[in-house]
This record gives structure tokens, sequence and C-alpha cells, in this order.
């Protein structure tokens, strides 16, 4: 499915105010990750600035443990931190990263913005190498806006 179709169809869901925000925020994780063969698994993490922890709010794809990451720690926690997009070509390669399935090579992680704060972000995995391009970025990009739009 091109980008355009995936824009059209979030566009819609998002501003769907018959279905819950959780709801609507599982359906562009499941849509994510079903129609783009290299997204194998999608997820939103939210900051509690308290704490200084990000919270997987929803996500499609398998299971994974790290449904809590502190500030600072793996490509999430640093994404917190620095308030910039983060593309990893090979996970390996990293020494700050948290594996959450032996499969994934690649990953991308874009901040959420609501009101200029950061306030969570769009995590991406890949099971292949060096996936994500910048039209992976300006896309998810794109979708975080809309999210952050309706919340
Ligand atoms: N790999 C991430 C952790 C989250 S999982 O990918 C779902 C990281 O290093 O922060």
């Amino acid at each position: 499915m091109s980008f355009e179709t995936l824009r059209h169809k979030i566009r819609t869901a998002l501003t769907n105010e018959n279905d819950s925000i959780e709801q609507r925020m599982m359906y562009v994780c499941e849509l994510l990750q079903t129609s783009i063969h290299y997204y194998d698994w999608v997820g939103f993490y939210f900051a509690n600035d308290v704490e200084k922890t990000l919270h997987l709010k929803a996500f499609a794809g398998e299971p994974t443990d790290h449904t809590v990451i502190p500030f600072g720690k793996g490509i999430c926690g640093q994404v917190a931190v620095s308030n910039e997009n983060f593309v990893v070509e090979d996970v390996k390669a990293q020494n700050n990263y948290i594996a959450c399935s032996l499969h994934v090579k690649s990953e991308i992680v874009i901040p959420l913005f609501k009101d200029g704060k950061n306030i969570g972000q769009i995590d991406v995995d890949s099971h292949t190498k060096d996936s994500f391009s910048e039209e992976d970025e300006r896309f998810l990009e794109w979708v975080n806006k809309m999210v952050s739009a309706m919340l």
C-alpha cells in the first residue's frame, strides 16, 4: 500500500470520534505493521515526566517485555532526551540499545510533540537491515502530527 493511501486511511481513522483514542492508536499500529512489509513491529510510547520513563500505549507485532523504558536507555530512551529522530541502520552497531527480539535488524524512532513538547514517540522495528529512508522519516513525522492533533 502506498504512503499516500496510508495517509488517507490514517487521517480518516484518527478523526473518527466514535472510537476511543486507544482504539484509534491501535488501528494505526496495526495498519502500518500489516501494510508495510518491512514494518515488523510498530508501537507508541508516551512519557511520564515525573518518573522519567516511557510507557507503551499501543503496539502491533510480537508482544515485548519492554513496556516501560527509562529516559536515556535504549534508542527510545535516548529520543526521549534528544527530541530528535533516531534511525538505526544496524542495531548490532549500537551499544545503548534494548533488544526486543533477536530478529530485529534496524529501527526508527520519531519523537511525538504536543504544543512543542516531546510527549512520546513512534517506534518501528524491522527484521531487515537498513530498512528506513528519509521517506519513512517524513511519513512517520506526519503520523505523529496526526496523533498529536487528536490528543
Ligand atoms: N529497541 C528499543 C526498545 C523498544 S523495542 O524495540 C519494542 C530501544 O532500544 O529503545
